[in-house]
């Protein structure tokens, strides 16, 4: 867990859920709690990133992360990574969309439908964005006391789905909190000092203190391709004052994302799974 007290790192400013609470002097001594927006698996939906990034600039928040999947799926995959280009997350990981679209491996493990809107994707994407996707960093990686990865830390590209392949990642973690996306499914394994490992869903939002000397593996959800029958986008943040994490759902223009998306040729089934959030 990160040290609350010490001096700020340069890029961090008070949380700024603390900032309208505390007086100079006491906010001196907490500069270091950090508000983290947590974005994940936002599949060149523009519509659902630009609702996301509008509300999470409205809430406050002092810095971002990224766990990749930036696109496939969905129809502004150039729209998508240039708005993550402008929010400059301070640190991010490459998902597996991210890796086949860019040509870093072939996307023949996809299904028949993903591997289409990756050949789509591959031609839409201009040479700059396509180079950005190339330069991302393979997860996990270490960002100040919180792990990153798209998947799980032992194979970017493998899921984090049960107690079983939680039990398995936490046994080889060394941070108390890892962040993962991949699933689509929000919610954390949260597993207590002596105590046995707990799945907790936080599909509907919601937030969840993570106890001292607890570990945690979190999940935000997806922004782009919801998969728990809730259309809503889904994202998250972290909050260093108190350690909770915070899953948010808001409702977006599913519609217009839908219709982007049979305008671009794309399969049918990518539109018709936006509107059940499957
Ligand atoms: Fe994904």
């Amino acid at each position: 867990m990160r040290v609350t007290c010490e001096a700020a790192p340069a890029e961090a400013r008070p949380a700024a859920a603390l900032r309208g609470r505390l007086d100079g002097s006491a906010a001196s001594r907490y500069i270091s709690l950090v508000r983290t927006l947590i974005i994940s698996d936002l599949h060149a939906n523009l519509h659902a990133v630009d609702a996301v990034l509008a509300d999470a600039r409205r809430r406050g928040y002092d810095r971002a992360v990224c766990l990749g999947d930036l696109v496939g799926y969905g129809a502004h995959p150039n729209e998508v990574i240039e708005r993550v280009r402008d929010l400059a997350p301070w640190r991010m990981v490459r998902g597996n969309h991210d890796k086949a679209a860019c040509g870093v491996t072939d996307g023949d493990a996809f299904n028949e439908v993903a591997r289409e809107a990756i050949l789509w994707t591959r031609q839409a994407l201009s040479t700059a964005n396509r180079d950005y996707l190339l330069g991302l960093p393979a997860g996990p990686l270490e960002a100040g006391g919180l792990l990153l990865s798209h998947g799980s830390p032992l194979d970017e590209e493998d899921y984090i789905m049960g107690d079983s392949d939680a039990v398995a990642v936490m046994a080889g973690l060394s941070d108390p909190l890892m962040l993962f996306g991949h699933t689509h499914f929000a919610g954390v394994f949260l597993a207590l000092p002596g105590g046995p490992l707990r799945p907790v869903g936080l599909g509907r939002g919601g937030i969840m203190r993570v106890p001292a000397g607890a570990r945690a593996l979190f999940n935000p959800g997806s922004i782009g391709q919801p998969r728990d029958r809730d259309p809503r986008a889904c994202y998250a943040f972290h909050d260093e004052a108190d350690n909770t994490f915070e899953v948010v759902r808001i409702a977006y223009d599913v519609e217009g994302a839908r219709e982007a998306i049979v305008a671009a040729g794309l399969p049918a089934p990518l539109e018709r799974r936006l509107a059940l959030g499957i």
